[in-house]
This record gives C-alpha cells, sequence and structure tokens, in this order.
C-alpha cells in the first residue's frame, strides 16, 4: 500500500492523520480543490474541516482496492479475452477471485505473502506515469489552456482573479473554458498525457467522436474527449416590465427591477447581471395587456379559471412557481389565450423559514431574498427535451433543422416576489377571491401586503422580452476507463452548466463526481480494472432543456441499448437536508444497500438511509405545496422501498424515456424546515452553500459515497445488481394506481385489465426465476471458486458488512494506522517473520525489524518485484468455470435489456418523443413521473375508455413479450 502517495493527495480520512511529519496533509491538492475549482473562495480556516469531511470519500475505494486485489494471481493468460467467458474470467482474476482461499495462504506460508498487499499496486497502470495528483497544478498553472484573449475576457468578467468564480451558463465563453478545464482535470485523475486545448475536442458527428464512443468495444485505455453539437439556444438582451397610467399614453406608473440586489454578505452577488433574468428558451415578444392571476399556473388552474367564468385570452398571465415544470406553465397560458406570461416565486412555498416567521432574508438569514429570481428553461419539456432543432436526431453542425415543436410561442420571464408585489396590488379587489378559484385553495401565495385576486387588472402592463435566439455550440466532456467486458457499460452523468454561478445545481453534483472521479484515479493508481467499462459524462445545456445528455443519446443510441446496462445521474447533490432518490425500480435495492452502507452525515450511529426512514422524509410529500424545485410530489410514486420512480428534469432523460437504459437520480433536496434555496438565482452561490447548504460540506461527501458505491458495484458486481423482480413487482402498484384512477372516473365496468393483470404476474415469475437462476449460478460459481465475495441484496447483506469490515482492517494495518496488529497482520508473517508493514516499508523504515527501504521515499516501491503467479488450475476446473460464467453473462443481457422491453415504436401520443410506456414525465407535470403513462393518461387527459382499453391491451402484449423474453433460453 502506498501510503505515501496517499498521504500526499491529503486523502487520508480523519483518523488517519495521526501521522508523522511524512505525513504531510497537503492541502494545496486536498479534495476541496475541487470544489473551489466550481465555486469561487473557499476559506482557509474552513479548509481544514473540509478536507478531512471530504477526505473520508476515500476511505471505501481504499478498503476496496485492497480487498478487492487482495488475491490477485493469473487464472488465464490476460490476452485471452477471446469469448466473452474470458472476459468475465479475466475480470474476476483481477478482482480477487482466486482458487486459493485465504485459509489455504494461511496454511501453507510460501514467500509469496509478503507481497500480499502490494500484489494490489503491481499493475500497468503504473507505467511511466508517477504523482498525477500529486504534482500536476504545480506543472499545469489553470491558465495554460487559454488564449490570452480568452484570459482576459474571463478576467474582465469575474472580479476577482479566482477565475471558478466565473458564470458558465451553457454556449458561453466560461462554459467552453470549464470544459477544457475538465478534459485536463479528468486527464489528470486517468493518468493520460495532457493534451492541448484543440486536442481531443470533436465535432459531433466527426469520426473521431463516433470512435470515441463506438470504440469502446476494443479500447484498452482510459480516453478523455470533449465533444461539440450545435443547438439553438438563446441569450437575454433586454427585458422590461411596467404598470402604465390609465390616461393610455404610455405613460409608466410603476416599473419592475427585473434585477437581483447586490448583497454585503454574498460577495458574488456582484455578478447578477452576467446572466440577466430571463427564461432560457423563451421568445421575444412585445405585449401591453391587463394582467391576470392563475395560482400555479397549472393546465388545472387554467381549467377552474375558465370554470370561475375568467377569460385569460390576451391577458399576461402571472403565475407562481412550483407544483409543475415552468414551461408547462408557459404551455398552459399559451393554450388559454394569454399573450404573455410571468412566473415569480413566492415565499408561501418557502415552508417555515420565512420572514412572517421570523428569519431574516439571505444573507443574513435563511429566509427568501426578496429580490431573488429563478431562471430556467421553459422547453416544453413533456413534448420532447433537447434542442428544440433536431428532435430524434443529433444536432451536428450541418444538421438538418426544423421549426422548434418545444418552445414557447409567447414570452415569459421570471420574476422576484419583490416585483409581484405591486402587480397582485392592481389585481386586489379585481375579478374573484384567488382562494375562492383554485380547486385545491392552494391560489394565494404567502405574501402578508397584499389580498390575492385573480383580476385581469384594470390598468395596462407593457411586457417586453427580447433574446437572441441562434445555433450555439455546447461542450459535452467524457472520460472512459475501459473494463474486462466491454459491451456492458455503466455511465456516470452530471451536467456543468449553470444559470449563474452553480453553487448547489450543478456544482454540488460536479464536486461529487469529480470526488468519485478520484476515487476511481486511487484505484486505477492501485492495480484496479474495473469489470465493466465505465463512462463518466458533464454534460452541457441541461439548464436550457437537457440538451447535452438528449443529443449526445440521441447520436449514441443503437450504441446505449446494446451496451449500456445503467445510467447514474447526480444533478443537485446537495440543495437542502431531505436525501431524495429516484430509480428504475430494478436500482432501488441498490440504491438503499449503497445508502445503508454510508454513515448519516452529521449523525456516525445512523447510516444515511435511516434519514429516509426517519421522520421529515415521509412528511414531507404531503407538507410542502410547490417547492421550489417544482417537483409535484403529490404525483410522484414513491416504492415501498421509498425509491421514487423518474419522471424528467435532469439529464437521465433520454437515456431512461427513449432508449430504455435503467437509471437512477439522487441529491439532497430542499425541506420545508431547510434554509430556503436560492433555485436558479445569483445567490445560488458558494457562500449560501456553505452558510446555509451543507455547512462542512458532510452532505457533498455522503452523497458522493452513495453515487460512487453504485458505480463501483455496477461496475463490478458478477451479477448485475438489477433486481428485475423488483420491477416486476412494482408494475401490480402502477396497475393499482390505474385503476383506482378508473374507480374514481366511475368506468371500471367499461375496462378489462384481466389480461394485463394476468401477464404481469407471468413476468413476476419469469423475473424471479432469473433471479433464482443467477443466484444458483452464483453458488455454483462460488464452489468452483472459494471465495465469492457475497455482497448482494438483501439476502447477501451480512456477509457484505463483514467482509467490510474485515477490509477495512486490513487497510488500517496495512497503514499501520492502529497500535495493535490485527489478526491478519499477525496471520501474515514473511517468511523471515517480519510482519507486513508496508506503510514502514514506503516510507525507509521498517519499525520492527529496522530493515531499510530499498527504494527509497517517493519512488514506487514495487517495480521491482515480481507478480506472484499461483499454480494453473486444473483446465476441467476452468472449463467449468466458464461455462458457468457464460450463463451469467446471459443472465446479464436479460437483466440489462429488461427495461427496454417497456419501449414502443410509436411513443406516447402527442410526444412521440418519449417511447418508454411505464415511466414518462406526466404530459402536465414536467418533472414527476406519471406511470404506465399511456394507460394513465388516456384516462386522465383523453378521459377515453377506448384509448385506455387499446393501450392496456398493448401494454399487457409488451409485458407478455417481456416475460417470454426472460423465459427463453
Ligand atoms: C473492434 O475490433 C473488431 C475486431 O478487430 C472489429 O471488427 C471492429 O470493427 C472493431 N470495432 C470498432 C468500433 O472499431
Ligand atoms: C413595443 O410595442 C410598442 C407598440 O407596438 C412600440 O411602440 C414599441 O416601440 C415596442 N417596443 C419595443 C422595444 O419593441
Ligand atoms: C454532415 O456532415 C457529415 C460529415 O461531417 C456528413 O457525413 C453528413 O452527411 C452531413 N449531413 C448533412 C445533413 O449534410
Amino acid at each position: 500500500m502506498d501510503s505515501n502517495d496517499i498521504a500526499e493527495k491529503g486523502t487520508l480520512p480523519s483518523d488517519m492523520n495521526e501521522k508523522g511529519p511524512n505525513l504531510p496533509l497537503d492541502t494545496s491538492e486536498s479534495p476541496v480543490k475541487t470544489y473551489t475549482s466550481w465555486i469561487p473562495r473557499i476559506k482557509t480556516n474552513r479548509q481544514q474541516k473540509v478536507i478531512l469531511a471530504l477526505a473520508c470519500v476515500y476511505y471505501p475505494f481504499l478498503a476496496w482496492s485492497v480487498y478487492k486485489g487482495r488475491t490477485r494471481v493469473d487464472l488465464v493468460n490476460p490476452a485471452g479475452t477471446a469469448s466473452v467467458s474470458d472476459a468475465y474470467l479475466e475480470g474476476l482474476s483481477g478482482q480477487g477471485w482466486s482458487f486459493t482461499t485465504m485459509q489455504d495462504r494461511i496454511d501453507q506460508p510460501t514467500g509469496e505473502q509478503g507481497v500480499f498487499f502490494s500484489q494490489s499496486l503491481d499493475h500497468e497502470h503504473h507505467k511511466g506515469d508517477k504523482h498525477k495528483h500529486g504534482d500536476h497544478k504545480h506543472h499545469r498553472p489553470p491558465f495554460r489552456h487559454i488564449t490570452p484573449s480568452q484570459a482576459e475576457e474571463i478576467f474582465f468578467k469575474v472580479p476577482n482573479n479566482d477565475s471558478a468564480a466565473a458564470e458558465h451558463m451553457a454556449g458561453t465563453g466560461n462554459d467552453h473554458l470549464s470544459a477544457l478545464n475538465l478534459k485536463a482535470e479528468w486527464e489528470a485523475y486517468l493518468g493520460l498525457p495532457y493534451s492541448a486545448p484543440y486536442e481531443n475536442v470533436f465535432e459531433a458527428g466527426s469520426a473521431e467522436n463516433q470512435a470515441a464512443v463506438r470504440g469502446l468495444e476494443n479500447a484498452t485505455q482510459s480516453q478523455v474527449w470533449v465533444d461539440t453539437y450545435y443547438p439553438i439556444m438563446n441569450k437575454p438582451v433586454s427585458r422590461s416590465l411596467d404598470i402604465l397610467l390609465p390616461e393610455g399614453n404610455g405613460l409608466i406608473e410603476w416599473s419592475a427591477t427585473l434585477r437581483e440586489d447586490i448583497v454585503e454578505g454574498d460577495p458574488t452577488s456582484v455578478l447578477r447581471d452576467e446572466v440577466a433574468v430571463f427564461h432560457g428558451l423563451s421568445v421575444s415578444g412585445n405585449v401591453t395587456a391587463p394582467i391576470l392571476f392563475v395560482g400555479y399556473g397549472t393546465k388545472r388552474d387554467f381549467e377552474d379559471l375558465e370554470r370561475a367564468g375568467i377569460d385569460a385570452k390576451g391577458t399576461i398571465v402571472l403565475v407562481k412557481y412550483g407544483k409543475v415544470f415552468r414551461g408547462l406553465k408557459v404551455k398552459a397560458a399559451q393554450e388559454a389565450g394569454a399573450l404573455g406570461c410571468l412566473i415569480y416565486s413566492d415565499p408561501g412555498d418557502d415552508g417555515e423559514i420565512t420572514i412572517d416567521n421570523g428569519y431574516e432574508v439571505y444573507p443574513n438569514g435563511p429566509a427568501r431574498n426578496p429580490s431573488s429570481v429563478q431562471r430556467g428553461s421553459v422547453q416544453f419539456l413533456s413534448s420532447y427535451p433537447g434542442d428544440p432543432s433536431t428532435p430524434g436526431y443529433p444536432a451536428y453542425k450541418n444538421a438538418t433543422r426544423v421549426e422548434g415543436g418545444n418552445q414557447p410561442s409567447i414570452p415569459s420571464l421570471p420574476i422576484s416576489y419583490a416585483d409581484a408585489l405591486p402587480l397582485l396590488k392592481t389585481l386586489e379587489g379585481k375579478g374573484k377571491l384567488a382562494r375562492e378559484v383554485g380547486q385545491s385553495g392552494d391560489w394565494p401565495g404567502g405574501l402578508k401586503d397584499v389580498e390575492y385576486f385573480t383580476g385581469p387588472s384594470e390598468k395596462q402592463v407593457r411586457f417586453i422580452n427580447e433574446v437572441d435566439t441562434k445555433v450555439t455550440p455546447i461542450w459535452n466532456v467524457f472520460a472512459t476507463i475501459p473494463g474486462h467486458i466491454r459491451d456492458e457499460v455503466v455511465v456516470i452523468g452530471n451536467h456543468r452548466d449553470a444559470w449563474v454561478l452553480g453553487g448547489a445545481d450543478p456544482s454540488s453534483g460536479t464536486a461529487s463526481v469529480n470526488e468519485i472521479m478520484r476515487g476511481f484515479s486511487a484505484l486505477l493508481e492501485k492495480g484496479w480494472k474495473p469489470l465493466r467499462t465505465i463512462v463518466v459524462s458533464s454534460f452541457d445545456a441541461e439548464e436550457m432543456g437537457l440538451i447535452g445528455s438528449t443529443e449526445w443519446c440521441e447520436d449514441f443510441g443503437d450504441w446505449l441499448g446494446k451496451n449500456v446496462v445503467a445510467y447514474l445521474n447526480v444533478d443537485v447533490s446537495v440543495s437542502g437536508s431531505n436525501l431524495g432518490m429516484s430509480a428504475s425500480p430494478s436500482l432501488a435495492h441498490l440504491m438503499r444497500h449503497a445508502a445503508m452502507q454510508v454513515e448519516h452525515p452529521t449523525d456516525k450511529n445512523r447510516s444515511l438511509w435511516s434519514m429516509q426512514d426517519g421522520g421529515d422524509w415521509n412528511t414531507f410529500n404531503q407538507e410542502i405545496k410547490g417547492l421550489s424545485a417544482d417537483i409535484d410530489y403529490e404525483e410522484m410514486f414513491a416504492s415501498e422501498l421509498k425509491v421514487k420512480a423518474l419522471g424528467s428534469g435532469s439529464d437521465y432523460t433520454a437515456f431512461l424515456q427513449r432508449y430504455g437504459v435503467a437509471s437512477t437520480d439522487m441529491g439532497y433536496g430542499f425541506g420545508p424546515n431547510d434554509p430556503v434555496y436560492h433555485y436558479h438565482s445569483i445567490y445560488d452561490s458558494y457562500t449560501w452553500q456553505e452558510k446555509y447548504g451543507d455547512p462542512g460540506f458532510h452532505r457533498h461527501v455522503a452523497a458522493a459515497k452513495v453515487l460512487g458505491l453504485m458505480a463501483l458495484r455496477v461496475a463490478n458486481d458478477i451479477v448485475l445488481p438489477l433486481n428485475i423482480s423488483q420491477y416486476s413487482l412494482e408494475l401490480s402498484t402502477y396497475l393499482e394506481k390505474v385503476s383506482s384512477i378508473a374507480a374514481g372516473m366511475g368506468v371500471t365496468d367499461q375496462l378489462d385489465f384481466a389480461k394485463l393483470h394476468e401477464n404481469i404476474i407471468e413476468l413476476q415469475n419469469a423475473s424471479s426465476a432469473l433471479d433464482n437462476q443467477a443466484a444458483d449460478a452464483l453458488k455454483r460459481l462460488s464452489k468452483l471458486i472459494p471465495e465469492v465475495p457475497h455482497r448482494r441484496h438483501g439476502r447477501h447483506c451480512k456477509g457484505v458488512k463483514g467482509l467490510w469490515r474485515k477490509a477495512v482492517r486490513l487497510v488500517k494495518s496495512a497503514l499501520g494506522i492502529q497500535g495493535r496488529p490485527s489478526h491478519y497482520e499477525q496471520k501474515f508473517q514473511d517468511p523471515k517473520g517480519n510482519a507486513l508493514q508496508t506503510r514502514a516499508r514506503h516510507h525507509g523504515k521498517h519499525p520492527e525489524s529496522g530493515h531499510k527501504n530499498k527504494h527509497g521515499k517517493g519512488k514506487h516501491p514495487h517495480h521491482g518485484h515480481k507478480r506472484p503467479h499461483m499454480p494453473m488450475p486444473d483446465p476441467k476446473k476452468v472449463k467449468a468455470i466458464k461455462q458457468v460464467l457464460l450463463e451469467i453473462r446471459a443472465i446479464n443481457q436479460k437483466l440489462a435489456h429488461y427495461e427496454s422491453g417497456f419501449l414502443s415504436k410509436e411513443g406516447l401520443k402527442d410526444r412521440e418523443w418519449y417511447l418508454h410506456k411505464g415511466t414518462a414525465p406526466g404530459k402536465w407535470l414536467g418533472y414527476g413521473a406519471t406511470t404506465f403513462p399511456a394507460l394513465t393518461e388516456a384516462l386522465t387527459i383523453e378521459k377515453s375508455t377506448s384509448l385506455a382499453q387499446k393501450e392496456a391491451n398493448e401494454l399487457a402484449e409488451m409485458i407478455g413479450k417481456m416475460a417470454e423474453r426472460l423465459h427463453a433460453a
């Protein structure tokens, strides 16, 4: 164990820091850098604490690497990857599977035991490249890639010389720069030579870019590259919002600020104008009309308005953020005949933390700053995500473009509640009382100085939005780690673009992904090669409408369908205290188990998972009406495992909804007692995150650990950790939900779900048969190879903990962290009787034997070692093992392709881009999921039982086919 390397990187957990002067905690290269490279200025006095917290991330990786590498043995000629079972076998042999048990080794001590740990270090990844992280900052000043003019441009945009403070909205110079910087950072992590800024930056559609992805099937080397797509996007130009004097001569009574305040206490608030308040993909317009208040502006709110006898036609509607995706508010307004749409953040949706409850406003307190504005895309997300001009195919530079079908035709603008108040006041006494209109009684907001009326106003309001819409380049960044099996790929993704600074959105997620990259990096240095290939992606233009990920998926859809076994997404990893998890039901167990193995960020006696079982989670859904994050919790379907179904709103959408890749999404969201998260505002800043979001950054660490564990498991488990039995069981609940909707509508007797029900049961039987087959195959394998690490699903859970603990002990003792030698340390004596003291060896001294380290400090001590070879196993046994592995391969293929069984050719009604008939973003929800969407919406939206019956029949057939495929030999 090269503890010296690790210490130099400052990656040791706090209890490992009881070290001599040889183990300095190098803060210049601490994990906190990852964070500060995205968000400005971390205070030095905080640094230590943060380092300690973040450093813990490495612990599991470290343990894992040592544990996995503990019995590296050559089973077969590594070149022998001719068959898939050989690839598995190679993977197994690289990951601690061996023909000798640990017991064998204890009983037959040979010279090999002296290198028991070091075997895992002795690996081709060490070649040439040394001290990657330790040094690279010194060799590579962060601005090396930047042309002088770029540097100037950036410098002028940013009031201090910490470039990371810059906004990085998609398509801007800073966004481009952040892609190039990330490329360099990831190259460093993967031990690749640095490329020049123009190198490995590919045009989408070019041969190089195609080869980067499609060539993965033959790749043995990691690669990092940037791709460039060309979607249509907009930038803000100018805007105004005025109440006109009644005389009709255009004189202005009042003008909205349309700007967030520069506040003392949040230094980056001076950057408020870097991205003016506007709506992504909104259109230009100039309208003068009365104003009208329509609650949350949901489809139902507009229906209620109509029922109340008020016409939205010819008005400018004012609606609150919350409940549904903002673009669907504009869509509903547009369909109701409105000329413009204004959306504001009402403090009534801020939970307990309001001025009225005695809290001060940000930055002095946790309540919402009255000037804060939620920017955001008004794409018609549930029509289709991605570039408006290239639906269903990639936005290459020369792509044939169509008129955008997922963009509004009326102008819209986000405003603050400070700006909304005068508008609401002009409505007082006009039209109806807001509380008497909406069915759910949730139209009135939390502003105390006004009584909420619908209007329309007598006064005219003039609203101008001017945007510049054009084809704009965007940049996705990718890193690959080829595994032994290269046609089974796990993709981890996060977006990089932010509305302004993005303290939480997305930098918290980006920091978490970077921690994972650093974890992989540490593993690779230790000689790790995953069983499956890993792709890490940093998508661009997510904020504009999931554009980077959608275009990429549309480009490589066939490849995704064949090769990708899971997509793990993280967007905002921390914006509050509520750990939220959503997933394909097949991945729910994996998430749950990962969260169970990670400590609660502040209470070490609990697991992270216990947050979900404890109070605030369950009551949460009912307590909050319309969150700033726009999620309609009422409509989101949480399974018994408390992992919700995926709707849309982040980069998993194309993977799951169009290409049928099982996906997960996770992060800490805003809860009713949390400091108000200033979503998409200038105040979503480092200062907010440090002071209110996640003081100490514990949750960032926890999120990174959960995601990292999940990724490692999908990449390494012999049988894919996809629990399709769970998924099949969930389908019964989906059906119950539809049945209860039908019952609520009084149409149960017009529908026959018997066949659907029957086929769901058939799929459940087929799924559990496959699960049993997998368990049986693993059992047979473990008999052939005595050391199967048992650590999947509930039934193996006990074994996991034991092994995990063992691994931790091994690491600790190997590093000499605990005073007393462990059981293993005592057992593993080298022939001369010296205990294993790897740490001491690497530091030039052996405290017990007094050995001198031949290699000297700072060199790689293992280059001199020969890799040990165990006796070749009985060829018959190898054949039997290969047979089982082939069987497992076939099982894995079925598991990986289960989700795509839900894909239909024709797609969902009126939104054909969405192909998944198991789950989709609700047509009028956007973020929230609707399960069995075609069937459900045939009832709830189309109100047609004949359409519902047709959908139920098709679903039954689809599910029947899925069962057949599972049964097939
Ligand atoms: C991978 O290698 C195989 C065998 O050499 C070849 O047929 C195939 O075209 C290669 N794939 C790619 C994407 O280059
Ligand atoms: C907005 O429209 C009015 C009336 O048509 C016109 O006088 C005014 O110049 C327009 N303003 C802008 C900025 O286009
Ligand atoms: C775009 O360019 C690529 C090559 O760069 C070419 O293969 C493709 O046919 C072009 N597409 C169109 C629509 O012109």
